[in-house]
């Protein structure tokens, strides 16, 4: 990835305008909020999200958090029932995160939900990430400022000395107050389940909700997304590293040099366009395979995004139950 020069913003009028036209501009920009600082991409551009992975360093696709302004915004993107919006009034805005089922039209990347039937979205009390939200205009995929794998950044310092360079800009906003990740909640036609401990005590949950609710030890408790060894599988059989195509099948092609493609992910061989069109052009390859042919897939080098596409892809040829 090219340098860049990381710029650090105040939190006044003028670096929250900066900010936001970063953003709108596809680019990253961390902000704060109560719990942890967040690595804010437009959760709407498949570009920017892929970005936000590759600045990471993650290692899979890991569906993110979207992050919006209020209620109104929010139901543009998820389904709200009884139970959910009696969590919202009670914690929102907040550190807990709802997993809802999608809205129809919803636009957001399927990055952002890692081609789940569902989003993770929460409204964050900080002042200057509901500022910036509102100078934005729109849903804010956000995970914890850090490279993967490393502590999650509770001030701007801590964003820089982990990410200078690498990201466009940090709106330094203070300290967070919480200081660990929002709780995670699943609901589920009224029924709640824990995916993550948080900011939120899940006492405070049970207590609004007036019964215990599903841990994540509990059996009846829905795995976590990443633990599901063939979710969102196409319906044709995958074939992985694949340098010719048979006549059975239909390429998913990487780079120049691939002959005989339908679609290709990126014919430069650029991981984040790659990782921008994945999950479209699987659905796609998918719809053109049909029932008559199966599906190959031109090799990936495992450097860069490519471990994480390489992780989504296999478990897409992973044998289905
Ligand atoms: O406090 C926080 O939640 C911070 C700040 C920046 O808001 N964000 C954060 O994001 O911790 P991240 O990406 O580090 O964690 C997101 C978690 C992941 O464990 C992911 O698996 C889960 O949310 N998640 C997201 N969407 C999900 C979904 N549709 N179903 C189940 N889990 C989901
Ligand atoms: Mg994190």
């Amino acid at each position: 990835m090219t340098e860049l020069k990381t710029q650090i913003l105040c939190d006044d009028q003028n670096g929250l305008e900066q900010a936001a036209s970063i953003l709108s501009d596809g680019g990253l920009v961390a902000f704060p909020t109560e719990t942890v600082y967040g690595l804010g991409a437009d959760a709407c551009n498949g570009h920017a999200v892929a970005s936000v992975y590759a600045a990471k360093g993650r290692p899979s696709f890991n569906p993110l958090i979207v992050h919006v302004a209020d209620l109104e915004t929010a139901k543009r993107f998820a389904q709200f029932d009884k139970t959910a919006l009696d969590l919202v009034g009670a914690f929102w805005p907040g550190p807990v995160s709802l997993v809802l089922p999608l809205a129809k039209n919803h636009g957001l990347s399927e990055l952002v939900t890692a081609g789940l039937d569902t989003v993770a979205i929460r409204i964050p009390a900080h002042e200057t990430a509901q500022a910036l939200l509102k100078a934005f205009d729109g849903p804010l995929a956000a995970p914890s400022a850090n490279p993967s794998g490393r502590i999650s950044p509770t001030s701007a310092g801590h964003v820089s000395s982990d990410m200078d360079g690498i990201i466009d800009a940090v709106v330094d906003g203070g300290k967070c107050k919480v200081g660990i990740e929002s709780t995670i909640l699943k609901i589920e036609d009224d029924r709640v389940s824990l995916l993550r401990a948080g900011g939120l005590p899940v006492e405070a949950v049970e207590a609004c909700l007036g019964h215990a609710i599903a841990k994540p030890q509990d059996p009846k408790t829905p795995q976590s997304p990443g633990q599901l060894q063939s979710h969102y599988a196409p319906n044709a059989a995958v074939r992985l590293n694949a340098t010719s195509v048979e006549s059975n099948e239909v390429l998913l092609g990487f780079g120049a040099d691939v002959k005989g493609t339908v679609l290709n992910l990126s014919a430069t061989g650029d991981m984040i366009e790659a990782a921008a069109n994945l999950f479209a052009y699987m659905r796609n390859i998918d719809g053109i395979a049909g029932v008559e042919k199966s599906i190959a897939i031109s090799p990936i080098p495992m450097t860069g995004l490519g471990l994480a596409i390489n992780d989504r892809l296999k478990r897409a040829a992973a044998p289905r139950d």
